[in-house]
């Protein structure tokens, strides 16, 4: 059976582009079609500056965020990264497997670390080699598939290249994985400067749809949203990035095809509307569950408790074998 894994890092509230981008495929098609793993990835939230009682918060609101959004305890397995010691058991082996150059080269990494010094702030080495747990994540459990946004695919490209290496240095131990991205919003961009990532930790929040928002709040955002000169409504990311991403969300939100879509609408307004309703109606039930789950935290602990030995129990022998393969008396 294909096995799964992805993850999220509670390094702020999840937003519409995690939703779109990644969770709701999880738990609408990927957990019904391969036995797979999801994994609230904190130990990755302390590569930069963090509150550790924010953190804390985070990942109980991530992991019940993914329940409301379908990931059912009976089909998949949903766990905390720093509950299964495997992750960084087999982080050092993949700094041992990969170079700094490569490191280096990630784009977020330049991004992130360019913002930190920008800030006056130091650049945590963790930051730096945070692809090698990264890439830990997904080779300790045999996984075939990545399904992430467009932003992550370098990095399970390099998790890629480092379980090809290491397989070629020290005999077959890794399955190599492959990215899947949704066909609409691999790439949802910020409101507000379209041609920027929507991200969970941009310290300007207008151009950001957080899942938990009140529809109010939501509507106000989109309504709000930057368009580009020219009134028409055309398909253009290159061009008209503002506008294409409201077609790109309002196609994922409703199932139609962003192109066909633009046909039908001769002004931004009707657009906008017409897309924060239905990014409105999209989240709801979302939100109703989420609700829900949170006057219930015993029950999020535990299957977060169920999920995590479950985890250890599939990654524990290949990173054992991992570890014998390069030659360490484990
Ligand atoms: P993170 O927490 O930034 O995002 C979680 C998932 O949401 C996707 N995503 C988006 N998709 C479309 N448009 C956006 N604006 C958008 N913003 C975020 C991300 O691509 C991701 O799929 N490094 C990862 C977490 C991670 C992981 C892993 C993922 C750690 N280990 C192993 C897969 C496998 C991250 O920071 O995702």
């Amino acid at each position: 059976m294909t096995r799964i894994f992805s993850g999220v890092q509670p390094t702020g509230h999840l937003t519409l582009g995690n939703y779109l981008g990644a969770m709701r495929r999880w738990a609408e098609e990927d957990q019904y079609r391969a036995d797979a793993l999801f994994c609230v990835v904190d130990l990755h939230a302390l590569t930069v500056d963090h509150d550790p009682a924010r953190v804390r918060r985070l990942s109980r609101q991530a992991a019940t965020l993914l329940l409301a959004c379908g990931l059912d305890p009976e089909r998949c397995t949903l766990f905390v990264q720093s509950q299964v010691d495997e992750h960084t058991r087999l982080s050092y082996l993949m700094e041992c497997t990969a170079t700094d150059g490569e490191m280096r080269r990630m784009i977020q990494y330049k991004e992130k670390a360019a913002r930190e010094r920008e800030r006056g702030g130091s650049v945590r080495l963790s930051l730096l080699t945070y692809p090698a747990l990264m890439a830990a994540d997904v080779l300790a459990y045999g996984t075939d598939e990545v399904p992430v946004g467009e932003d992550q695919a370098q990095h399970v490209e390099l998790a890629r290249d480092l379980a090809m290496r290491f397989n070629q240095r020290y005999g077959q131990t890794f399955v190599v994985p492959r990215t899947t991205l949704p066909v609409v919003a691999a790439r949802v961009m910020d409101l507000q400067e379209p041609t920027r990532k929507m991200g969970k930790s941009h310290a300007r929040t207008a151009g950001v749809v957080y899942l938990l928002d009140e529809p109010d709040v939501v509507r106000k955002k989109i309504m709000r949203a930057v368009t580009d000169a020219g009134s028409d409504v055309v398909y253009d990311r290159a061009e008209r990035p503002g506008v294409a991403n409201l077609l790109d969300v309002l196609a994922a939100c409703t199932g139609g095809d962003p192109r066909a879509l633009a046909a039908g609408y001769d002004s931004y307004g009707a657009l906008k509307k017409d897309t924060a309703e239905a990014v409105v109606e999209r989240v709801r039930p979302v939100r109703e569950r989420h609700a829900e789950l949170a006057a219930d935290p015993a029950y999020v602990d535990e299957v977060l408790r169920a999920g995590a030995e479950r985890a250890r129990r599939m990654a524990r022998p290949r990173v054992d074998a991992a570890y014998r393969a390069v030659g360490l008396l484990a």
